[in-house]
């Protein structure tokens, strides 16, 4: 967005650009008010939109537990939130549509020779593929890696905050909610875990020195007891990984007494929740995301 609006203020042929950004339902707690209010802060985006699609992308996720379908589905339901503005501002079926895609999103989604590993929600759904044949996809960053995407923001002169916010998934809670379908209890308990997660991890003063870390929310339940009586509840599962651009990552060693306060706090204050599972595996064999 950055770009586009630099490329207009140079008195580039841009057009008119409308920016919005879409609420999915799938978002961590409160982020659509806070990314909305953070982008419009940035010169060029002040008249940025909040779009809240979340009651047809969780309609359209209803029952859906396989991963790649999930994928699909919201690359989908994005191509359809576009159209349905374009309707409203009665835009031509011309516009075009930008998205910040990297060269990871590309490769992971099998271009080329490479094997798909997953479908990035911005590459492989139906309606993004004819919008792509169709050359009404713009996507400035398509051959760069993260870490390449955050010098150039700092060469833009965008805050540290919106630089060094952490890689989300574009599927958001929906690809972290795993073995199951998405639903808005699971979506709570996931959300009120990840908050505990993330607050745990400021106060151990890790913010900054870790690539990722997210909780995900398992559909498997497992048995444990709670005073006398015995539970059968969902279990937390959490990951934090270094990585330089998202091709590779490892576990990070998280302090113990940290990974014990995440854990306490998260059976403590999480109704639903009875066990708390970290993730040691690094990328590959496993990948950053679980689905
Ligand atoms: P994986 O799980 O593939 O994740 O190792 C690599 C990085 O990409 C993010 N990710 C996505 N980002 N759309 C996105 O915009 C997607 O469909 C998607 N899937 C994974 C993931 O959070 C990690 O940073």
């Amino acid at each position: 967005a950055t770009l586009l609006a630099r490329a207009k203020q140079q008195g580039k042929n841009v057009g008119d650009i409308h920016l919005y950004h879409i609420d999915n339902g799938l978002l961590r707690t409160d982020e659509s008010r806070k990314v909305v209010e953070y982008l419009r802060k940035v010169p060029g985006l002040e008249k940025t939109k909040l779009y809240n699609a979340s009651k047809t992308f969780l309609r359209k996720l209803k029952g859906v537990v396989d991963p790649e379908k999930k994928r699909k589905i919201i690359g989908d339901a994005f191509v359809n939130a576009q159209k349905d503005i374009m309707k409203r501002l009665r835009l031509s079926d011309d516009t075009m549509l930008c998205q910040g895609t990297l060269y990871t999103d590309l490769i992971e989604s099998g271009k080329g020779r490479s094997a798909k590993i997953k479908t990035h929600h911005n590459v492989g759904s139906k309606l993004v593929k004819e919008m792509r044949r169709k050359g009404l996809i713009v996507e400035p960053n398509k051959e760069i890696f993260k870490d390449e995407v955050r010098k150039l923001g700092e060469l833009l002169g965008l805050s540290k905050e919106m630089v060094w916010r952490q890689p989300f998934p574009g599927p958001g809670l929906a690809i972290r909610i795993i073995g199951g379908a998405v639903t808005k209890k699971r979506l709570a308990i996931l959300r009120k875990a990840d908050d505990i997660y993330l607050d745990e991890i400021k106060k151990g003063g890790l913010e900054y020195s870790i690539w990722q870390y997210f909780a995900g929310l398992s559909c498997a339940k497992s048995v444990g007891v709670m005073g006398d009586s015995r539970t059968h509840q969902y279990m937390c599962m959490l990951r934090a990984v270094e990585s330089k651009d998202g091709m590779t990552a490892d576990w990070v060693r998280m302090p113990r007494a940290v990974l014990d306060r995440i854990t306490k706090r998260i059976i403590n204050e999480v109704d639903g929740v009875n066990r708390v599972l970290y993730d040691c595996s690094s990328k590959p064999p496993g990948t950053i995301e679980w689905e």
